[in-house]
């Protein structure tokens, strides 16, 4: 999972802000699904990597429940944004682990349900 993280960052279509994402999901029947950030010219419509990866997953039919850890890829181990923060707190349990790499594959790890408290949540 975290080599093919590094591999989706190297993937990244970043040519405004230069500045390269790669995400991996493993899920538990072993499959591994990627996501990079891919950004564009009206830059509000750029993607993060984190949704592009999860969005993946969802769309593949797999749900929160079948995802056993994310990783997330920088050349600086940097942390998810706001937005990616909230669809995480949705879309992964909240004990999922996820691993910030580096390309020398320097980690470190936190828990999803400490990336963002008291996250919104849709009370109807
Ligand atoms: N980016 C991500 O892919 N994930 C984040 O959590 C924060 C930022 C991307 C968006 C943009 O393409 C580039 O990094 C610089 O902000």
């Amino acid at each position: 999972m975290i080599r093919s993280a590094i591999e989706a960052m190297h993937n990244s279509y970043s040519p405004y802000s230069k500045f390269k994402v790669g995400a991996a999901a493993l899920l538990k029947d072993g499959t591994i699904v990627v996501g990079t950030n891919i950004e564009n010219a009206s830059y509000g419509l750029s993607m993060c990597a984190e949704r592009v990866c999860l969005f993946n997953v969802y769309s593949k039919g797999y749900r929160k429940n079948d995802i056993i850890s994310m990783c997330i890829a920088s050349k600086n181990l940097s942390t998810p944004c706001g937005a990616c923060r909230q669809v995480m707190a949705e879309l992964l349990n909240p004990n999922t682990v996820i691993i910030l790499t580096d390309e020398q594959t320097n980690t470190k790890e936190y828990l999803v349900k400490d990336l963002l408290p008291d996250y919104f949540k849709m009370e109807v």
